[in-house]
């Protein structure tokens, strides 16, 4: 089915953002432009952005250029000074969720230090009683300098964070540390800050992702077409709840979720031996990645050559990494079955002989749905026999569909 141009208009929503108004300081840094991107982004998750450009940002970028990617008004340095700068700043500190100064600049960050009040931004930052972020961008020299170091250390002491900056190339031609992080790193930052408190706090969730790879010679592998990205968006869904994350990754180039502590591995073996260590002691485990069934029993120490023939290859069973974890399982355990036929029955009996909580079915022969797509359409049941068919939604949902289930069937914490 070929998408019209309104069918995804939402997929960049992030539920923890939505209708959430988060205040964007930007200041006088050639990394301004990055901002923009910012804005962008967390207008799409569905934030009400207010940006407050100080006077040397708009040496750099325009209050247009903010207003025209957030669709609200961006409050530049003049109007402080205008008729309802005596109460500005108290209005758009008050409800903000989150304010966060990307990038900030050393001498904001002094000024943060110092609770100085003669900028539209700082004045707000001294009336906002939210959480505050503040993504640095500045020359190596400057970042390194002992007053840059020890005022970060004193916004890290007030509760602030820092994010970044990161090691690169600086528009003064130096290489070092001083590039302001990605936007995405940010945003996943906002995500991680704003996800504090939330129905997961305190847990300890385990996510798998991923296709293994069973290596059949030095170059060569058997793989399964799993992407990784349902098991990506539980990770960061987990995350949004204010979770704590261990994920564990077949091969992917995805991004890490910002927060979530990665391990990478590639063979069935390796990922039962790091499933079976990080589970002791968490309360969930979903195993969302894609672990080959069968692997070759022997693997070649050098490439296959065409002039050798055919090779017999016969194959071996892997680990079954459920299997394992039924022994000592964690409070709520979460399995996946992709099945291009018999998708209810496949799926009920995959819950019963894993002694499973919950399995996420899906319907691999489906074109919009399973391994590389975006969306994805599936159906939860549930160890006491409860069946939920979902609509097709972006993986994101569905991972957020998936957490809301396990918040429910996780036993009460003791405290
Ligand atoms: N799984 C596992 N260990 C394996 C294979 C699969 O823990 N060696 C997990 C998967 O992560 C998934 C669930 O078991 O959560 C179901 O995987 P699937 O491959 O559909 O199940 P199988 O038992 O291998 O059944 P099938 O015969 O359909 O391959």
């Amino acid at each position: 089915m070929r998408m019209g141009p309104y069918a995804l208009m939402n997929e960049g929503e992030i539920s923890l953002l939505s209708g959430r108004r988060i205040l964007l300081g930007v200041t006088g840094s050639i990394a301004a432009f990055k901002a923009a991107d910012l804005a962008s982004k967390l207008t799409q998750a569905g934030a009400e952005v207010d940006c407050i450009l100080t006077a040397s940002a708009e040496r750099f970028v325009t209050g247009l250029t903010f207003q025209s990617l957030t669709g609200r008004r961006a409050y530049v340095e003049q109007d402080l000074w205008a008729d309802e700068g005596h109460i500005l700043h108290v209005g758009l500190a008050q409800t903000a969720a989150l304010l966060v100064i990307a990038p900030a600049t050393a001498d904001t960050i002094a000024k943060l230090v110092h609770g100085r009040a003669n900028t539209l931004l700082t004045l707000t930052a001294l009336a906002a009683t939210c959480p505050v972020i503040v993504a640095p961008a500045m020359d190596a020299g400057m970042f390194e300098h002992p007053a840059t170091q020890a005022n970060l250390e004193v916004l890290r002491g007030r509760g602030v964070t820092i994010v970044g900056p990161v090691e690169g190339r600086m528009a003064s031609g130096l290489i070092g540390w001083g590039r302001m992080s990605e936007p995405t790193e940010i945003v996943g930052t906002i995500r991680l800050v704003l996800g504090r408190g939330g129905p997961l706090t305190g847990r300890k969730v385990v996510v798998t992702a991923g296709g293994t790879q069973e290596p059949l010679d030095p170059v060569r592998f058997l793989a399964n077409r799993s992407s990784g990205k349902q098991g990506f968006a539980l990770a960061q869904a987990a995350l949004d709840r204010g979770a704590e994350v261990t994920l564990i990754s077949a091969p992917s180039h995805l991004v890490t979720p910002t927060g979530a502590v990665r391990r990478d591995v590639a063979t069935a073996k390796e990922m039962s031996e790091v499933v079976l260590q990080a589970v002791q002691g968490a309360d969930v485990l979903v195993m969302a990645a894609a672990v080959a069934d069968f692997r070759p029993r022997a693997v070649s120490e050098h490439k296959l050559k065409r002039a050798g023939g055919v090779p017999e290859m016969p194959l071996e069973p892997t680990e079954d990494i459920l299997g394992e974890v039924a022994k000592r399982r964690p409070p709520v355990v979460v399995g996946f079955a992709a099945e291009s036929e018999d998708l209810i029955r496949n799926a009920t009996d995959k819950l019963k002989h894993k002694q499973l909580d919950l399995i996420v079915a899906n319907d691999i022969s489906a074109k919009d749905a399973g391994f590389a797509a975006n969306t994805n359409r599936v159906t939860l049941l549930k160890a006491g026999g409860d069946r939920e068919e979902l609509p097709l939604m972006a993986k994101s949902k569905v991972a957020e569909v998936v957490m809301e289930r396990i918040e429910q069937l996780l036993p009460d914490m003791i405290n």
